[in-house]
């Protein structure tokens, strides 16, 4: 059984593809399931399959692990991560968390994709050629991987990057608390009034409204996306939007978008 959380698509792609080449089961990671239950047969491993925010597993991914029921013991578990970089020690992290729930983590891989934040300045997308080299190495990987999961191999394969303690444990701290919000959201005139921002926030933290506010703060009339102070800056928002009309501050004007199948 394979979980997965993605935002703009990297993660799902890799989860299909281990799935595919493992023949593993499939499931999405709902974040907002309150009491999510997994039914492992005898003998089935257990994959996670998400990005990497901040160099640690994201908050709502973690949180999803605590909730969950399992009703066996994983005969063998293991997290494949993207990153735009690098993962720091977020394995160490995360199979703290799953040691919690009596699992132990077997193995980390790391799959290094085309970046997705763009939040703040100096952080951009990768150029076209960049996103498609780090596509071609992640299609020759998946298939060692694919075969290192099935002979149950113990090992952490992960690109850690510099300074990897201070990332997932200094950095992620603060990350979370002065960088993760949605308050700087706004639309631009672009907007089509589409509702695909609202349909594939996985927070369920968008919903259109008949009256929104522009940069400036005064109303308008029309039926744009409005976000509601529960937001983990997955941009999934802000990537799948058709016309390129959604601007976090100042950060992204100028910035392209991502997702993935479409570079
Ligand atoms: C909020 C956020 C934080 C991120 N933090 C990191 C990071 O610490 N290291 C890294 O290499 N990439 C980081 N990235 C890039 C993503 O991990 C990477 O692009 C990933 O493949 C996106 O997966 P998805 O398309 O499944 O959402 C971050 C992206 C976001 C949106
Ligand atoms: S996806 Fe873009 S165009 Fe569609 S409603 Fe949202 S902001 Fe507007
Ligand atoms: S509001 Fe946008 S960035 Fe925030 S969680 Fe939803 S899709 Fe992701």
């Amino acid at each position: 059984m394979i979980l997965y959380f993605s935002g703009c698509g990297n993660s799902k792609f890799v989860a299909e593809e281990l799935a595919r080449l493992t023949g593993d089961r499939l499931m999405l990671i709902n974040p907002l399931e309150s009491a999510p239950k997994v039914d492992l047969s005898s003998g089935e491993a257990l994959g996670f399959v998400c990005p990497v925010y901040s160099w640690a597993v994201p908050r709502i991914v973690s949180g999803y692990v605590k909730r969950l029921e399992i009703n066996a013991q994983p005969s063998y578990c293991y997290l494949a991560c993207t990153c735009g970089d690098n993962v720091g020690r977020t394995p160490e992290r995360f199979a703290k968390e799953l040691k919690k729930k009596s699992i132990a983590l077997d193995a980390a891989f790391s799959f290094v994709m085309p970046e997705t934040y763009v939040n703040l300045k100096g952080f951009d997308l990768d150029s076209d050629e960049n996103a498609a080299r780090k596509i071609a190495a992640v299609r020759e990987r998946l298939p060692q991987v694919a075969e290192r999961i099935g002979r149950r191999e113990k090992v952490v394969d992960v690109v850690r990057g510099k300074v990897p303690w201070i990332n997932t444990y200094v950095t992620n701290a603060l990350f979370y608390s002065l960088l993760i919000t949605d308050k700087k959201f706004y639309t631009t005139d672009r907007c089509i009034s589409c509702g695909l921002c609202a349909k594939v926030c996985p927070l369920g933290n968008i919903t259109m409204s008949g009256d929104y506010a522009d940069p400036q703060g005064s109303v308008k009339q029309g039926l744009r996306p409005v976000w509601h102070g529960n937001c983990t800056n997955c941009m999934a928002c802000y990537h799948h939007c058709p016309n390129n009309a959604i601007q976090f501050g100042k950060a992204t004007q100028g910035k392209g978008q991502y997702t993935f199948g479409m570079s």
